[in-house]
């Protein structure tokens, strides 16, 4: 055991957010975005790393959603939204919180986040009466600007798949039950954001609407759950901070029978990560017998029934039914604080030191591999450490980075706490005949994220060990 082996991990500290968003910050994660000039409230930017533990996310979840399934298809769809969409999609007239304003110090508050009935600014308890606040941003589309040229920005992505419902079904000839992912930024005026990327005004959301049959939508909000909850895991959250919530009625969207949230422990409670509804057929239906009205107004169908559009056919039955959809949508925002939070570790050392260390699942971590060469001045050592980074980065299994700062202690402090599962130490010994050589080959020191033990490997069989550490 080496002085610096880790002795204990300080469980009894639970994650702060403070440490989180300091840690973000400090080595390139989340920043609050236009930072320079004050910032925009519920609006942030990610960095070098921060981008790279989003997109890694966000891949797991497009592999997990589409590619290791054979029922879904993807989709990118467009953020400006035609107005008619979310007028029939029901967001127009529901899509609001109950906001109170505090007469005392005149800010402004979600209603059901006021504790005690008081201010959170003043502590003053003379509010007004609670009223609703849409939260879609409106903006406008082409030069004229009157009353009729504004679209939204979308508040989420789902109805860009309902939308589509029927273009995907003509190009692609699915049947019952399939599904449409995808992955794409949603954007909410929040009357209060709050708790780092948790609440924000534009963020992210990986949603999957999958169709199925009528009668079958039970069964099928239940396997999602399963799947989701799983998921999740396989991300790195541990079971104890996981918890599957039912809705009560009162708290159901307009749109869901039924929707089960999975909560997870964030630094500032038990709070929603995903959402997992049975929208019934209700986006579907609404816009297929908005079409029909739409239509008939234009006059220009003249046949009423081919009016629905977004329906399946039976050809043997010979009838057409709208779809149920069950919703999986979950915040990759959300995704990334839940990540962060579940691998944040401060250790105290055998010696007395404390380091911080982000155990972060390899396949999500930003930088896979650190190669180091051990002076940054020597010729020999940053060619080899050149080398070695060119062969792993042909891996393709994300970012391998040379680190060539010349300060190896920093280095590994550093990429502890960004989450670099392993870094390659290229030394005087790599180069030299010594005993370090394993059968006459040139070696490296490969040293450990979570244990950081250390251990020398034939730079000859170095991509292959890679490749068995990351399972590809
Ligand atoms: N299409 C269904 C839908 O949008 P939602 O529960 O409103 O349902 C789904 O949102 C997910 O999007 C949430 O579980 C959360 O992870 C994320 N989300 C919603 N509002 C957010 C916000 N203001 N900031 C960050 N993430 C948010």
């Amino acid at each position: 055991m080496s002085a610096k082996t880790p002795m204990a991990e300080d469980s009894t500290k639970s994650k702060n957010m403070n440490d989180l968003v300091a840690l973000c910050k400090r080595r390139g994660f989340i920043f609050q975005s236009a930072d320079i000039y004050g910032g925009l409230q519920g609006v942030y930017d990610y960095g070098p790393l921060g981008v790279e533990l989003k997109n890694n996310l966000k891949a797991a979840w497009w592999r997990s959603v589409v590619y290791e399934r054979d029922d879904v298809e993807g989709l990118d769809a467009a953020i400006l939204s035609n107005k008619l969409v979310l007028r029939y999609s029901g967001h127009e007239a529901t899509f609001a919180d109950p906001m109170v304003d505090c007469r005392k110090c005149k800010s402004r508050w979600r209603a059901d986040h006021i504790k005690n009935g008081r201010c959170e600014k003043c502590g003053s308890d003379d509010l007004t009466e609670a009223r609703p606040f849409n939260m879609m941003f409106k903006t406008t589309v082409g030069p004229i600007v009157d009353e009729e040229s504004y679209a939204y920005l979308r508040p989420e992505t789902a109805q860009g798949i309902f939308t589509n419902f029927r273009n995907v079904l003509d190009s692609t000839s699915r049947r019952l039950p399939f599904g449409i992912a995808q992955i794409g930024k949603a954007f909410r005026n929040e009357i209060t954001p709050r708790n780092f990327i948790f609440r924000v005004r534009e963020f992210e959301q990986m949603e999957l609407e999958f169709f199925v049959e009528p009668g079958t939508d039970d069964d099928w909000h239940k396997k999602w759950v399963e799947a989701r909850i799983d998921w999740w895991k396989q991300q790195g959250l541990a079971s104890d901070n996981l918890v599957a919530y039912h809705q009560k009625a009162d708290e159901l969207s307009h749109y869901s029978k039924a929707t089960v949230d999975i909560l997870y422990r964030f630094p500032h409670g038990l709070e929603e990560l995903e959402g997992i509804a049975n929208r019934t057929d209700f986006d579907l239906g609404s816009h297929s017998k908005n079409q029909k009205e739409l239509n008939l107004k234009a006059k220009v169908m003249e046949n009423n029934d081919s009016t629905a559009k977004l329906t399946v056919r039976d050809t043997e039955a010979n009838t057409e039914s709208v779809p149920f959809v069950i919703e999986p949508s979950a915040g990759v925002d959300r995704g990334v604080l839940a990540i962060i939070t579940e691998a944040y570790t401060e250790e105290t050392l055998e010696n007395g030191n404390k380091r911080i260390v982000l155990k972060i699942k390899p396949h999500l971590a930003p930088i896979k591999v650190a190669v180091i060469p051990l002076a940054r001045n020597n010729e020999a050592l940053v060619s080899k450490a050149e080398s070695i980074k060119k062969t792993l980065q042909a891996l393709g299994l994300g970012r391998i980075l040379l680190e060539n700062t010349g300060n190896i202690g920093k280095a590994y402090r550093r990429h502890d706490e960004v989450g670099t599962p392993i870094c390659i130490t290229v030394d005087f010994e790599t180069m030299t005949e010594s005993e370090n050589k394993i059968a006459g080959e040139e070696t490296v020191t490969v040293r450990y994220r979570d244990t950081m033990k250390q251990e020398r490997i034939a730079v000859s069989k170095l991509a292959d060990y890679v490749r068995k550490f990351f399972n590809v």
